[in-house]
């Protein structure tokens, strides 16, 4: 399949969201990513995966699914009951996703990987944006990629933090479904070549 661009809006200038929102929309991106952090924030649109960073996301699945999420996305740190949490997400109506940090390792997903749509690498610790991508990423996908294909799971594996154009095709190549791309995409002077150049990895 031929990957997918998440944008992500934390790069964004939140002053003039309804103009980048747009800029998004009518750019060769295919999700909007959200990441949501202490405090909730629920935007007015309608085709987004949103990133919990949070403890007990279970809390807000009714809230997200109200506004228009389509993916719901927990980190496997913050999650007590992984199993229980990703029914509720699938019985609330959406797709369900599970983020790893970058100290986490894949066989933590053994049990899980054939109830998610989409596993999260991070390739930065999370919290903020334009932070380094760290290169131990590469190794994580070929183990993730040969977990998925052993438990015959049709999970997408997205990758988030710090991808821009010096590893974009080798994340690709490595197996990544989805990149997510923040400072790369809002901080360049034409955002909308900026996720052409992403989607079609032309540099
Ligand atoms: C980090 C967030 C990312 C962030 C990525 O905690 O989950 O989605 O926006 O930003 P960049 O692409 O700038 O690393
Ligand atoms: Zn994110």
């Amino acid at each position: 399949m031929k990957h997918l661009i998440s944008p992500s809006l934390l790069a964004a200038d939140f002053s003039n969201l309804k103009a980048e929102i747009e800029m998004i929309n009518k750019s060769d991106a295919d999700w909007i990513h959200l990441d949501i952090m202490d405090g909730v924030f629920v935007p007015n649109i309608s085709k987004f995966d949103v990133h919990l960073m949070i403890e007990q996301p279970d809390n807000y699945i009714a809230a997200f699914k109200n506004a228009g999420a389509d993916l719901y996305n927990v980190h496997y740190e913050a999650c007590r009951h992984l199993h229980r949490t990703i029914g509720a997400i699938h019985q609330g109506g959406m797709e369900a996703g599970v983020t790893l940090n970058p100290h986490t390792p894949i066989a933590c997903l053994e049990d899980i990987i054939t109830d998610v749509e989409l596993v999260l690498l991070m390739s930065v610790n999370p919290g903020f944006g334009g932070q380094k991508f760290i290169t131990g990423t590469y190794s994580k996908l070929t183990q993730l990629k040969e977990l998925i294909l052993r438990k015959n799971s049709k999970a997408l594996i997205q990758v988030d933090g710090g991808v821009d154009a010096s590893n974009a095709k080798q994340l690709v190549d490595y197996g990544a479904d989805v990149l997510v791309a923040g400072s790369y995409i809002f901080k360049s002077p034409n955002p909308t070549q900026t996720i052409s150049k992403l989607k079609t990895l032309s540099f």
